[in-house]
């Protein structure tokens, strides 16, 4: 028998003390969280995308009355940032969700499939791609996609 063990390391800001450059990115998931189109959950997440160039892109989830054909709001954010910079070099996403009129008390985790999709980001980025997801009680940095998806399927996995 052999273990493998997987650790994570998150840091925990207080939210005054984050940086500039996350506390814009932070405040823009923030701001597309207002925009979400959720009518049927009722659960609003914007994501905010910084390229390597600096370029800001956000996104925030589209629901639909069938509910498969709506869409999370890491993902919404990350294709538009990839279709207007087809180098889809990104630097950090940022997340932030209201629910009942207000941000979350604890910071929600993306989802498995945006996982997956921040994935493929990651790997097309060719470096870490940080995450920073925000709520009231303080911002979680998770330093890559890697570390919130510890055993990848990816393109490589199809090749071995
Ligand atoms: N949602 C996101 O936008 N991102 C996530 O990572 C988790 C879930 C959305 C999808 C759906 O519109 C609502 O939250 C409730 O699941």
């Amino acid at each position: 028998m052999k273990e493998y063990e997987i650790n994570t390391k998150i840091r925990i800001y207080d939210n005054q003390e984050l940086a500039a450059p996350d506390h814009a990115l932070v405040e823009a998931a923030k701001e597309a969280a207002l925009n979400s189109y959720a009518p049927y959950s009722k659960f609003h997440v914007g994501a905010a995308v910084r390229m390597a160039d600096g370029r800001i892109i956000t996104g925030n989830n589209q629901e639909n009355a069938a509910f498969p054909s709506g869409l999370c709001a890491e993902r919404t954010a990350m294709f538009y940032a990839c279709s207007q910079a087809p180098s889809c070099d990104i630097a950090a996403i940022a997340v932030a969700a209201q629910a009942h009129g207000h941000y979350t008390e604890s910071p929600v985790p993306p989802c498995g499939a945006c996982r997956q999709a921040m994935l493929e980001a990651e790997e097309r980025s060719g470096h870490s791609i940080r995450i920073l997801l925000y709520s009231e009680s303080g911002t979680f940095e998770i330093p890559s996609v890697k570390s919130l998806l510890p055993l990848q399927f990816k393109d490589e996995t199809m090749k071995e």
